[in-house]
């Protein structure tokens, strides 16, 4: 079956990057010139998903602007015959059919899910968090729903993380079935070092059958004492298989300051109109 939604919970708070986030939701902040969220709304819309629902909160009103058609701004780009800005801004509102809906309380990312459930339906669909950008061709969830439409089941992102910071993830407790494939038997959010049961931690990609909502209304507080989309996907277990790709790709955590800075500087030399110019200028900086 056809994925055509797409998840994206962007009701936090944004704390770690107080005080900008007192007034720029931290999905605005930008990589060079591009809001953060922007990369992942285009790799779901190269992914082929058409509608893409934000899980927003107060606050947050800016997000909905930034996807929206500008049509003042676009008639004044086109009078002035700037032809690429005018591309540019026609972009972010013409990438996927956007909706928000509102957490009302921040009880946790299987909550902020869960509030999408009735806009989604009865249908499998893709959850993206905002603070994981992914650079890969194909993106990450274009390799997951082909590992979706291969099984048929819910499967989530993962990459082997070394170390303690395994203890800020979900863990799954992996059984290899293929080439970066793996059949998950139990997931664990934010686990001890000691009693994580593997070192592949879940990355924020997420293709989902609709079952989840059935089992995300049974989630207990969790870890951090929040309702955790990781333990409702140890709920769905029980019923479903899950499978898990350690995908192909870069990933940045873009959810703190300095997974930011770096994400910045590395699509600032990536891009061919500021790549050899702020080489450079590092080049000087640094010698
Ligand atoms: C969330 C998920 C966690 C996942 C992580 C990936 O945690 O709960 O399972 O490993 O995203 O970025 P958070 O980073 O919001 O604490």
């Amino acid at each position: 079956m056809k994925v055509r939604k797409a998840v994206i919970p962007a009701a936090g708070m944004g704390t770690r990057f107080l005080p900008v986030t007192k007034a720029v939701p931290k999905e605005l902040l930008p990589l060079v010139d591009r809001a953060a969220m922007q990369y992942v709304v285009e790799e779901a819309a190269a992914a082929g998903i058409e509608e893409v629902i934000v899980v927003t909160a107060r606050g947050k009103e800016a997000l909905a602007d930034y996807f929206d058609k500008h049509a003042e701004l676009e008639s004044l780009l086109a009078a002035r015959g700037d032809n690429d800005r005018l591309a540019q801004v026609r972009r972010t509102s013409e990438l996927v059919q956007m909706e928000y809906v509102r957490q009302p309380e921040q009880l946790g990312l299987g909550h902020a899910v869960a509030c999408a459930a009735r806009v989604v339906g009865s249908e499998p669909f893709a959850v993206i968090l905002p603070d994981d950008i992914i650079a890969a061709e194909p993106g990450a969830l274009t390799q997951l729903l082909e590992v979706f439409e291969r099984y048929g089941s819910s499967v989530i992102a993962v990459e082997e993380v070394d170390g303690p910071a395994i203890q800020s993830y979900g863990v799954i407790d992996p059984e290899p079935v293929s080439d970066g494939v793996y059949r998950v038997r139990g997931t664990v959010e934010k686990p001890a070092l000691a009693d994580a049961p593997s070192n592949l931690g879940i990355v924020g990609r997420y293709v989902l059958t609709p079952q989840i909502f059935d089992a995300l209304a049974e989630v207990k507080e969790g870890a951090i004492g929040e309702l955790q989309l990781t333990d409702g996907l140890a709920i769905l277990l029980k019923d479903q298989d899950i499978y898990a790709l350690r995908f192909q790709g870069t990933r940045y955590d873009v959810g703190n300051p300095m997974g930011l800075l770096r994400a910045s500087v590395e699509m600032a030399l990536r891009r061919e109109d500021t790549g050899p110019a702020f080489e450079e200028f590092l080049r000087r900086l640094l010698a």
